[in-house]
C-alpha cells in the first residue's frame, strides 16, 4: 500500500463524527431491578412520600442523577491507591502525596512553606469544611454579638452560594447574599458565563464604607451550581479580585467544580484557547486567598472535602492565627490535620483523582456528554415557538429544567410544587432527578410560602462522572419528553410533612393532589 493511501485514510479517520470515550470500563455493576418494574416503583415512591432522597437506589433502573457528588466511578489507578493506603495516625504517606498533588494541580502558591502552621485542612466532605470555616470566622469577627435580633450584621456576598454553604453561613450568624449576574437573571441564552458575579452590585456594597465593614469575605462558586451550573469567566474572577483587593477584603472560591469551570474558560473565553487546563487552573487560583472544596465532585472521589488558605495573603493578614483556630476545631470534630475526616487510603485515591480531573481528554468527554444530553432534551422539548424549558447554555455538571417554563400555560401554581411532582413521576419511570427550586430554596414562614429571591425554580439532572453512557441519558430524555407533551395532566403535590422545617427538602413528605 502506498504511503499516500494510508495518509488519505488517516484524513478520513480524522473526520468521523462520533469518537470513542477516552477510557474503557474496568468494572461494571448490574442492576437488581428491571426497567419495566413501574408498578413496584409507583408503590415505593408513594411510601417514600414522593421524596426522592428516601427512594431506595437499588430500585432505580435508569439514571440516578440525584447528584454528581460522591457518585463518581473511580479509575483503576485510584482503586490501586486504596490498597496502598497508609493508615498511620500521624503524617501518613497519603498526606504528603496529596499535598504535592495540590501544589501540582492548583499552583505553587498553595505550597505550605510555613513550618509552624498548616495551609491545608482535610474534612470528610464539603459541608464539614464549610461548617468549620464559617464557625471559626464567626467567632473571630464576633458575629453573634453584633447580630441584632434576627438580622445578622455581617454578610458574605457570592455569585451564588450552594444551599449547604448558605445554611452554614446563616447558622453561624452571618448573612448570605447572592449577586447573580444580569445575563443569568434575564436568561440570556447567548451569554457564555452566566455564573458570573454581578460586578455592579458588588461595587455598590464595597464602595459603601459602612457595608464594607460588614463583609468579612467574598465568595465565588465555580462553577455556579445555584445558577444552573454555569461557569464563571476569568475576566469576572479578575474583576472581583481587583475590587476586593482594593478594599483588602479576602476572596475565596467554593472550588468544588474548578476543573469543569476551567474547561469552559478554555473553550469560550477569548485569549484562553491556546492555554492548557492546568495553566488556566493555576491562573484562576492565583486570584484567591483561599478556597473550600468538596472533593466529591472534581476530586473524583466518593468522600472528601478541604479548606486551603494561601500563606501571606489578605486573609492571613486580616485574620491572624486563623489556621490554628481551624486546627483546634478540626481536631475536635474530624481528626488530626494530616488525615482530617478521611482514611489514609482515601487521601491517596484523592491525589490520583486530582491528577485525572485536569486531563483534557477526560474533561472534554465529560462536559460534552452533559452537552449532548442537554441538546437532546432541547430538541425533544421544543414548543411551537422553538422555545425549550432547558436552561441554556448547558452547564458543566448538570442539565437544568426550568420548571416555570416547563409548566407554562398550564394550571400548575407555585403552591403545587410542579418540580416535586415531576421528580416523583420520573422516579416511577425509573430515573432519579432532584428539585432545586421553589421547595428546596423557598421558605414557609408565618403561614405563607416565600419563594427564593431572586427566583430559581429548577429540576436538575446532575450527571455522575464516568458512570453513564449516552444511551442511558437518551432513554431518560424520552421519558421527560413524554411528561412534557402531557404537562397539562401532571398533578400538583400537597406537602403532608415538614413544610416549615429548615433544609426541608431532605425531610418532607408529599402526596399527589387529586385533580
Ligand atoms: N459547594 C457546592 C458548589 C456544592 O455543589 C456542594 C454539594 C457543596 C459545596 C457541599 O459539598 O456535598 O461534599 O458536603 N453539592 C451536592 C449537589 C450535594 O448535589 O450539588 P458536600
Amino acid at each position: 500500500m502506498s504511503k499516500k493511501i494510508i495518509e488519505d485514510f488517516i484524513k478520513d479517520f480524522r473526520n468521523i463524527t462520533t469518537w470513542g470515550r477516552p477510557y474503557r470500563n474496568a468494572t461494571v455493576k448490574f442492576r437488581k431491578c428491571s426497567n419495566s418494574d413501574f408498578e413496584e416503583r409507583k408503590q415505593l415512591v408513594i411510601e417514600a412520600g414522593l421524596n426522592v432522597f428516601k427512594f431506595p437506589s437499588e430500585k432505580i433502573s435508569g439514571c440516578d442523577l440525584l447528584s454528581d457528588s460522591g457518585t463518581t466511578s473511580m479509575t483503576m489507578e485510584q482503586w490501586s491507591q486504596l490498597l496502598l493506603g497508609d493508615e498511620a495516625y500521624g503524617s501518613n504517606e497519603g498526606y504528603f502525596i496529596l499535598k504535592e498533588q495540590i501544589v501540582e494541580t492548583f499552583g505553587e502558591q498553595w505550597e505550605n512553606k510555613n513550618k509552624y502552621t498548616e495551609n491545608f485542612f482535610i474534612f470528610h466532605q464539603g459541608r464539614a469544611a464549610e461548617h468549620a470555616l464559617f464557625k471559626v470566622l464567626s467567632e473571630t469577627i464576633q458575629a453573634k454579638k453584633l447580630k441584632k435580633e434576627k438580622e445578622p450584621y455581617f454578610i458574605i456576598p457570592s455569585n451564588g452560594h450552594f444551599d449547604t454553604t448558605e445554611a452554614n453561613i446563616e447558622d453561624n450568624d452571618i448573612g448570605a447574599k447572592n449577586l447573580f449576574c444580569e445575563e443569568y437573571l434575564k436568561k440570556d441564552t447567548n451569554a457564555k458565563f452566566q455564573g458570573n458575579m454581578d460586578i455592579k452590585e458588588l461595587k455598590k456594597l464595597l464602595e459603601n464604607p459602612k457595608i464594607r465593614n460588614q463583609i468579612p469575605l467574598v465568595y465565588l462558586t465555580i462553577t455556579n451550581n445555584r445558577a444552573g451550573g454555569q461557569p464563571v469567566s476569568m475576566a469576572n474572577i479578575k474583576e472581583v479580585r481587583q475590587i476586593t483587593q482594593k478594599y483588602e477584603i479576602p476572596l475565596f472560591f467554593d472550588a468544588s467544580r474548578f476543573a469543569e469551570n476551567a474547561w469552559f474558560i478554555q473553550k469560550n473565553e477569548p485569549g484562553y484557547q491556546e492555554k492548557s487546563i492546568i495553566e488556566i487552573v493555576h491562573e484562576m487560583f492565583s486570584y484567591v486567598d483561599g478556597f473550600h472544596i468538596s472533593f466529591k465532585k472534581d476530586g473524583l472521589v466518593n468522600m472528601g472535602g478541604g479548606i486551603l488558605i494561601k500563606e501571606n495573603s489578605i486573609f492571613t493578614e486580616k485574620y491572624k492565627n486563623f489556621q490554628n483556630k481551624l486546627i483546634d476545631h478540626q481536631i475536635l470534630t474530624e481528626g488530626h490535620p494530616t488525615y482530617g475526616g478521611l482514611a489514609g487510603r482515601d487521601l491517596k485515591a484523592l491525589a490520583e483523582g486530582l491528577k485525572t480531573v485536569i486531563r483534557e481528554d477526560y474533561l472534554t468527554y465529560r462536559i460534552e456528554q452533559v452537552q449532548r444530553f442537554g441538546k437532546k432534551l432541547i430538541e425533544l422539548l421544543k414548543d411551537k415557538e422553538d422555545k425549550s424549558p432547558i436552561k441554556q447554555p448547558i452547564g458543566g455538571h448538570a442539565v437544568y429544567i426550568d420548571i416555570d417554563e416547563f409548566f407554562k400555560d398550564t394550571k400548575m401554581k407555585d403552591e403545587d410544587f410542579g418540580g416535586i411532582s415531576l421528580t416523583a413521576l420520573l422516579l416511577i419511570a425509573g430515573h432519579r432527578l432532584c428539585e432545586l427550586g421553589l421547595y428546596t430554596f423557598g421558605k414557609f414562614e408565618n403561614g405563607k410560602e416565600i419563594p427564593p429571591s431572586p427566583r430559581v425554580n429548577y429540576v436538575r439532572a446532575a450527571i455522575p462522572r464516568l458512570v453513564y453512557e449516552d444511551q442511558d441519558l437518551f432513554s431518560l430524555a424520552e421519558i421527560i419528553s413524554i411528561l412534557h407533551k402531557n404537562k397539562d395532566k401532571i398533578p400538583g403535590v400537597e406537602v403532608i410533612y415538614g413544610r416549615d422545617l429548615k433544609l426541608r427538602h431532605f425531610k418532607s413528605r408529599f402526596k399527589f393532589k387529586e385533580s
